[in-house]
Parts: C-alpha cells; sequence; structure tokens
C-alpha cells in the first residue's frame, strides 16, 4: 500500500527524471490539492495510506507536470503577493518578478487614480487596489479572455466594485488622466519565444510576445502613456531594455527615470515621472 510518502519520493524522481524544476515542491501541492489539505499538512500524514480513489486523479496530474504543464494550470489557481488568485491559460501566470514590482510600487505610497496596461489575469490591479482602499483603479488589457479572468478574480477578492476592467489596446480607449500608470507588457522579442522553457509556452503568446525586437509595444505606449499620466510611472521590463527604454522615456521627456533590480540583480524594473 502507498502512502503520502512513498508517493512524495516516487513522484520527486519521476519528476527529476523529466526535467521539473523544484521536484519535491510539486508534487507536494499536487497531492495536497488532490486531497484537499494545506501542502504543510501533509507532513503531519506521511503514514496515510492513499488508495486508488486519491492515487487515480494524481497520477493523471502527475503526468501533466510531467509533459510540461505548468502547476498553477493544474492547480487552477496561483498565490501572489499573498493572495489566491485564479490561473488558467486565458492569462500569463503572474510571476515571482512581478510581485517584486508591486511591492516596490506600494512602498512609494499611495496613488488617488490608477492606471494598469496589460492586467491579464489582474495581478498588479487587485493588489494595489486591496492595499490601496481610496484608489480609484482601473485596468486594461487588449484580451477578452485576459480580461474575464481578471474580473473572476476580482469577484473573487471582493474588489469588483473597486477596480474597473476596460477592453482597449494599449491606451486606446482609455479617457482621464492617473496619477500612476503601472504595467507590465509584452517585451520578449519574437524570435526568442521558441527557446523559453516548456511551462512558458502554455502561457498565450500575446502576453509575451513584444515584436521583433520586443520594444515595439513600449515605443507605441510610451507616448500614449504621457497623454494620460500626471504623475508616476512603472515598468516592468526585459532585462536587457534599461538603456533602450531609459533614452525611449527621455524623448518623451519623463523624468527621474530610475532602474530598479529584481532579486536576482537584474534590471527589470523601471520608474519615472511625467507631468
Ligand atoms: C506579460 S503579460 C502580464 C499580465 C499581468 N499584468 C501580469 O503581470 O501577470 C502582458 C499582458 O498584456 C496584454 N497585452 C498585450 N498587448 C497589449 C496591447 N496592445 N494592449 C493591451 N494589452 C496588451 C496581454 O494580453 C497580457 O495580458
Amino acid at each position: 500500500m502507498q502512502n503520502v510518502l512513498s508517493v512524495i519520493q516516487a513522484s520527486t524522481l519521476y519528476f527529476q527524471k523529466n526535467g521539473v524544476e523544484s521536484p519535491r515542491l510539486n508534487i507536494e501541492h499536487l497531492l495536497a490539492h488532490v486531497l484537499g489539505k494545506k501542502r504543510m499538512e501533509l507532513y503531519l500524514e506521511f503514514d496515510r495510506p492513499l488508495g486508488d480513489a486519491e492515487l487515480e486523479p494524481l497520477r493523471a496530474l502527475v503526468r501533466r507536470r510531467a509533459g510540461g504543464e505548468p502547476l498553477q494550470h493544474l492547480l487552477g489557481t496561483a498565490e501572489f503577493h499573498g493572495r489566491i488568485f485564479t490561473c488558467d491559460k486565458r492569462a500569463l501566470i503572474p510571476r515571482p518578478e512581478t510581485e517584486q514590482f508591486c511591492e516596490i510600487v506600494l512602498a512609494r505610497g499611495p496613488a488617488a487614480r490608477v492606471l494598469d496596461v496589460g492586467t491579464g489575469s489582474g495581478v498588479i490591479a487587485l493588489t494595489l487596489a486591496a492595499a490601496w482602499p481610496e484608489a480609484r483603479v482601473e485596468a486594461v488589457d487588449v484580451s477578452a479572455d485576459a480580461l474575464a479572468l481578471a474580473r473572476e478574480n476580482a469577484a473573487r477578492l471582493g474588489l469588483t466594485e473597486r477596480v474597473l476592467f476596460a477592453q482597449s489596446d494599449l491606451l486606446e480607449s482609455v479617457t482621464g488622466e492617473f496619477d500612476l500608470i503601472v504595467a507590465n507588457l509584452p517585451y520578449i522579442a519574437t524570435a526568442e519565444i521558441a527557446q523559453l522553457a516548456r511551462e512558458v509556452r502554455h502561457d498565450p503568446l500575446p502576453a509575451l510576445d513584444g515584436g521583433p525586437r520586443g520594444l515595439e509595444i513600449f515605443e507605441r505606449f510610451i507616448p500614449q502613456a504621457a497623454r494620460h499620466l500626471r504623475g508616476r510611472f512603472a515598468l516592468e521590463i526585459g532585462h536587457d531594455q534599461t538603456a533602450a527604454l531609459t533614452e525611449l522615456l527621455g524623448a518623451h521627456n519623463f523624468q527621474d527615470i530610475l532602474p530598479q533590480t529584481d532579486y536576482q540583480g537584474r534590471n527589470r524594473f523601471l520608474f519615472a515621472n511625467y507631468g
């Protein structure tokens, strides 16, 4: 008879052989999901026997994970900045770098009128809205699928009244002025996408593809943002885009342009002021 510990050990090896990063963490998450438990609760139940009713659904998930499906898609959720968001193929899986981006934005203090461009699952807009009860937050995306997911996440977090989601190609359909515009838009050069990890290829292509040089979306976005911004600008960017984007922001009269590094020491965020 298999038990919790033997299944964790065998699946960890299987994941290792199939190139899954953090293999033990992955099987713990999947097993906890199947058993309806918190991951840490497994540690109190290593001897618990597991029967077919539990093992069959687990085996299906383990096979899919070993085949490269992202853990968050199998769980149907992702944790972001201490909150649980619904997560599926309609939008990018939120990344730890974006949590760090939110932390830096939050540390700079609240803003009254906030716009999140390319909101995806809504993680940035909803995190800022939850932290800043006085803020009026708007969020746009070109993808109707992503917006449907973002609205589900707003409902899940009780923030439906606080965040206005709308479909827009960048700021084409946006009116009014904002004190803070934030964006994590696609910045990967088209030719690099085929080389990304197999899990990343489960993200929607329009969430990744930044055009032939990876800069084309910023080149449209930055002059548009200048027309709507009276305050702070915050971008998540590719690690090799700081020089090009600093020049672009300068050319459009943004001031106080400041790159910031992620936990790995790479320049992944760019802040500026306008107006
Ligand atoms: C890198 S994903 C980021 C999603 C989310 N902000 C996050 O941090 O997890 C980029 C998002 O920008 C959206 N997007 C791409 N091109 C766009 C455009 N021209 N106008 C508005 N949104 C766009 C994509 O649909 C996708 O949801």
